[in-house]
């Protein structure tokens, strides 16, 4: 497996945090620190703040991303937001899968299956989040529970499509916890789902692919889990809300 074919990203999680104002503040901060970032860097904004954000981030490297979509592009789905919405604004990348999203508001593979495809269909890039919860790493099913999400959400996926999908790894008991996963972990997980990628696509397919690794990803923990073969960058909850922690992990990536 060759890391050279494969560019970091790092994204910014900022979950339902920062309103448009803050969101102008943080962004235009963070514009000069990350311009000479040598991997894609991603903000993830809450649906009131894209526009501002898709503003303050226009002729920079930094991408706007939505935190979910729904499935239909339109239709009586009261307090959901379309690909089709999204794209008109410009928005070109979309979280799906977010064990926040499957643990409080009942996302399913399913679910999660059906919003990656209206992501892609819709021409977007997709950050397709899996991982397990700790009572099932204790139970030694990770491996299933990952292959089993990557599997469900990936179904019809065409590996030409493959360039618009990036994984990233979660481990729900290391999200917002400070318990990082250590950095064999995360990479551990991160080479089995690039090996998952070979079996169902090809190994050509799986040497190019994104995986990365989120859970308590911080400015101190980021060089050790972003040196591991496997792990092509990061989701970042708490440390993206601070702009000085957040180029750290971005400079850490460009190394
Ligand atoms: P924390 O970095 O706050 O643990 O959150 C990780 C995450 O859920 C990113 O999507």
């Amino acid at each position: 497996m060759n890391k050279e074919l494969r560019k970091a990203v790092i994204a910014g999680n900022w979950k339902m945090n920062k309103t448009p104002l803050e969101t102008a503040e943080l962004i235009n901060e963070l514009k000069p620190l990350v311009k000479d970032a040598d991997c894609d860097v991603v903000v993830c904004v809450p649906y009131v703040d894209l526009q501002t954000a898709l503003y303050c981030a226009e002729n920079t490297n930094i991408k706007v991303a939505a935190q979910n979509c729904h499935w239909e592009t339109s239709g009586a789905y009261t307090g959901e937001i379309s690909t089709t919405m999204l794209k008109e604004m410009g928005v070109e990348y979309v979280v799906t899968g977010h064990s926040e999203r499957r643990t409080y508001f009942g996302d399913t593979d399913i679910t999660v299956q059906k919003r990656t495809r209206a992501a892609l269909d819709a021409g977007m890039t997709v950050i397709l989040c899996i991982g397990e919860y700790l009572e099932q790493r204790e139970q030694n099913i990770t491996f299933e529970v990952v292959s089993m999400q990557t599997k469900i959400a990936l179904e019809g996926v065409k590996e030409e499509e493959l360039d618009r999908v990036i994984i990233a790894y979660e481990p729900v008991w290391a999200i917002g916890t400070g318990k990082t996963a250590t950095a064999e972990q995360a990479n551990e997980v991160n080479k089995f789902i690039r090996e998952l990628i070979a079996e169902l696509y090809s190994p050509e397919a799986a040497d190019k692919f994104v995986v990365q690794y989120g859970g308590s990803m911080n400015a101190q923990n980021a060089e050790e889990l972003l040196a591991q073969p496997d792990v092509d960058g990061g989701l970042i909850g708490g440390a993206s809300l601070k702009v000085a922690d957040f180029a750290t992990i971005v400079k850490a990536a460009s190394k």
